[in-house]
């Protein structure tokens, strides 16, 4: 089984990855959050940032492109081909209002939409010069407009196919939608990677025993909370020390990245929402995580918290 790391926007940039890849190996490939094209596809000057090879040396990334417009695609994708990437990845699936509101993301999934989606993609694969993999959810409101869907995938050379088994009103609620899986794992001509959430080593042995052709699964929200996961799954024993030099390492780039206490401090809190629940009797800690409003009180809150506390 590869293991990848989710596109998480705002979260897994180039230093959250290199720092993660350092402390937890075992990813086999990192993907971007997404890099939104604009007319004549030159993206901004910080996402591009994020996907340069020399900010991503020691890992495999995937470069990840949001748009509905073929031309910005391959504007976006030759020069992610040029900076040296052999595959880009299409976001089909962020249900952000202010991306569907533009047709983007799982926007593109909407009925009225699928002839421009088919336009779409008959030009993208025929002209982008890198392989493209693609990551979508299952539809826009009812899990049965996969079937619609995986037929049109599949009259493409998708070099794989990501699938989180929602649909985007389902945002990220309610479970995810196992069997429309399981008819793609079957029915699909191209490669299929799994993602949804992945949450504990449990979960991904029940995933493997459930499909055991499966070659790939993405994880995103299960490994910001204990970005130790892959790494004990591939063999290496991963504590609550190792998570320690990770997150110090982690908050003195941020620290120096990032302009001005504020920053810094939004930017750690968000973190602490996923990794606190990894400790025992977190609430309090968590609590004043959230409420701290200066960096020593934060700092001390962390402190304590690693000190007093273990690994639930
Ligand atoms: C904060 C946040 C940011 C995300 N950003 C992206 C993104 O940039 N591109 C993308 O394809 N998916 C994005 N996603 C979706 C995740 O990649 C993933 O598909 C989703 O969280 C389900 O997987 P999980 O249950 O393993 O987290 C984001 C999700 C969250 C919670």
């Amino acid at each position: 089984m590869q293991y990848y790391f989710a596109p998480l926007e705002g979260i897994t940039g180039y230093l959250y990855r290199n720092i993660h890849h350092k402390h937890f190996p075992g990813i086999d490939r990192y993907y971007s959050p997404f890099v939104v094209t604009r007319d004549g596809g030159i993206m901004k000057r910080k996402e591009l940032r994020d996907i340069l090879p020399e900010n991503n040396r020691e890992v495999t990334l995937i470069p990840q492109i949001l748009t509905n417009h073929a031309e910005n695609f391959l504007c976006a994708a030759e020069t992610m081909y040029e900076l040296g990437y052999q595959e880009v990845n299409l976001n089909l699936g962020c249900p952000s209002g202010t991306v569907t509101g533009k047709g983007r993301g799982s926007g593109f999934l909407k009925w009225e939409n699928r002839s421009k989606l088919q336009h779409f993609l008959e030009e993208i694969y025929q002209y982008a010069k890198p392989k493209i993999s693609i990551k979508t959810r299952i539809g826009w409101e009812d899990p049965e407009e996969f079937t619609d869907l995986l037929q049109l995938y599949n009259t493409f050379p998708i070099c794989e196919l990501t699938i989180h088994p929602r649909t985007r009103t389902e945002m990220y609620r309610e479970g995810v939608h196992r069997e429309i899986f399981r008819q793609a794992y079957k029915t699909s001509v191209n490669p299929v990677c799994y993602n949804g959430d992945i949450k504990t080593e449990d979960d991904v042995r029940e995933l493997g025993q459930e499909f055991p052709q499966l070659s790939s699964v993405m994880i995103g929200r299960g490994l910001l909370s204990n970005p130790g996961l892959v790494s004990r799954i591939v063999g290496k024993d991963t504590g609550k020390q190792e998570l320690e030099a990770f997150y110090y390492e982690l908050f003195d780039a941020y620290q120096q990245e990032l302009s001005g206490d504020v920053h810094l401090l939004h930017k750690m809190k968000e973190l602490w929402i996923f990794m606190a629940p990894q400790f025992t009797e977190h609430e309090k800690y968590l609590k004043q995580i959230k409420k701290s409003r200066k960096l020593s009180e934060y700092e001390t809150v962390v402190r304590k918290l690693f000190y007093e506390q273990e690994l639930a």
